[in-house]
């Protein structure tokens, strides 16, 4: 594995996959879909973007595969995130995955959801490092493409070791390992850890991403140099702001950063968005979208009020007229 300062290089069993942008989009449930992707790559085209996590199983049984389907037409690369607690489940879900044009796998071991942590799945895995290092090394002798891990600091704070549970994952054929500074008891309380996953950089010979509060260029470049990792996750940050990875991608390549969009700017990503939604998922893409209009509707004059209205509108029809109307009528 060789990392610089401007692209990660992962060995494939057949061929290297670059990951040119050291800003990487989180997978992210109920957001990342490929509507959120097609956004955010105009900002960012050679980012590395997930799909939200996927179950394998659902998968296996030909449920979930809406999640993948259109993978082979996106531009840019693409992982698929899978989630289960047995390796021959993932390992056929991979292949699925593979053959749908993931550039890589990467396996859930960080999602807190009870339903899945108590069967082992997710942040479950953080207490059995021999099924987490199992699945891996199944999953990666399944597939061609790279084999990548998302986890956490680990359980809880009495049984934390990321370090030994980096290694093992190492050992067992993954990548890259992108670390969560938080525990899974900590959900998302509290302030990520960069410092821990500094330290777990300094023992992984595999590339180390770091995840967790990344909000902005500045605090991105500080994670990067706190952590020495060799790139960076943002998730929630991105939320109503796709722009923010082409942004820290700029930042982290020294070059200078085109302004956050304007009002109208953000009415426009919005229309776009949510015409995409309804084209993908008919009238229901404008439930879906309401999440994004409030995330994207904000920090303008007016935009509280446009938002309120928008949230109520039950027609989608209606929903895009107004954002036509809002776009013609704000200034800038
Ligand atoms: C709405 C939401 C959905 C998420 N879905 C996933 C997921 O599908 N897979 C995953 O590994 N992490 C998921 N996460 C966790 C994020 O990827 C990320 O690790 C976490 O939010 C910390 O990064 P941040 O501070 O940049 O948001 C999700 C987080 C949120 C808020």
């Amino acid at each position: 594995m060789i990392s610089t300062k401007s692209r990660l290089i992962l060995k494939g069993k057949t061929k290297e996959h670059r990951i040119n942008c050291l800003a990487i989009q989180s997978p992210l449930a109920g957001v990342s879909d490929h509507v959120f992707r097609k956004l955010i790559r105009k900002w960012a085209p050679k980012a590395l973007l997930f799909t939200e996590m996927v179950n394998a199983t659902s998968l296996n049984l030909g449920h979930g595969t809406k999640k993948i389907a259109k993978l082979s037409k996106e531009l840019g690369p693409i992982g698929v995130q899978l989630f289960d607690y047995r390796p021959d489940a993932m390992a056929e879900a991979a292949k699925q995955a593979e053959a749908a044009g993931a550039f890589l796998i990467d396996i859930n071991m960080g999602c807190p959801v009870k339903k899945i942590s108590k069967k082992g799945g997710g942040s479950g895995l953080l207490k059995d490092a021999s099924l987490a290092a199992k699945i891996v090394t199944t999953v990666a002798n399944a597939v061609d493409i790279p084999v990548t891990v998302k986890t956490r600091l680990g359980w809880d704070e009495a049984s934390s070791d990321p370090i030994s549970f980096g290694l093992r994952l190492q050992d067992a054929g993954a990548q890259l390992l992108t670390l969560h500074g938080r525990t899974r008891e900590q959900g998302f309380n509290g302030k990520a850890d960069w410092e821990s996953i500094a330290k777990v950089k300094a023992k992984l010979s595999i590339p180390v991403i770091a995840n967790g509060d990344i909000r902005n260029p500045d605090n991105a470049l500080q994670c990067l140099q706190q952590t020495n990792a060799d790139g960076i996750m943002i998730g929630r940050g991105s939320m109503g702001a796709p722009w923010l990875i082409g942004q820290i991608d700029l930042a982290i390549r020294g070059e200078p950063i085109f302004k956050t969009p304007s009002a109208k700017e953000k009415i426009i990503i919005t229309l776009e968005h949510l015409n995409g939604l309804i084209e993908s998922n008919g009238d229901h893409g404008l439930l879906i979208a309401r999440k994004h209009i409030n995330w994207t509707i904000s920090g303008f004059p007016g935009s509280s009020d446009l938002r309120k209205s928008l949230v109520r509108i039950e027609s989608p029809f209606k929903a895009i007229k107004l954002l036509e109307e809002s776009i013609k009528s704000v200034s800038s």
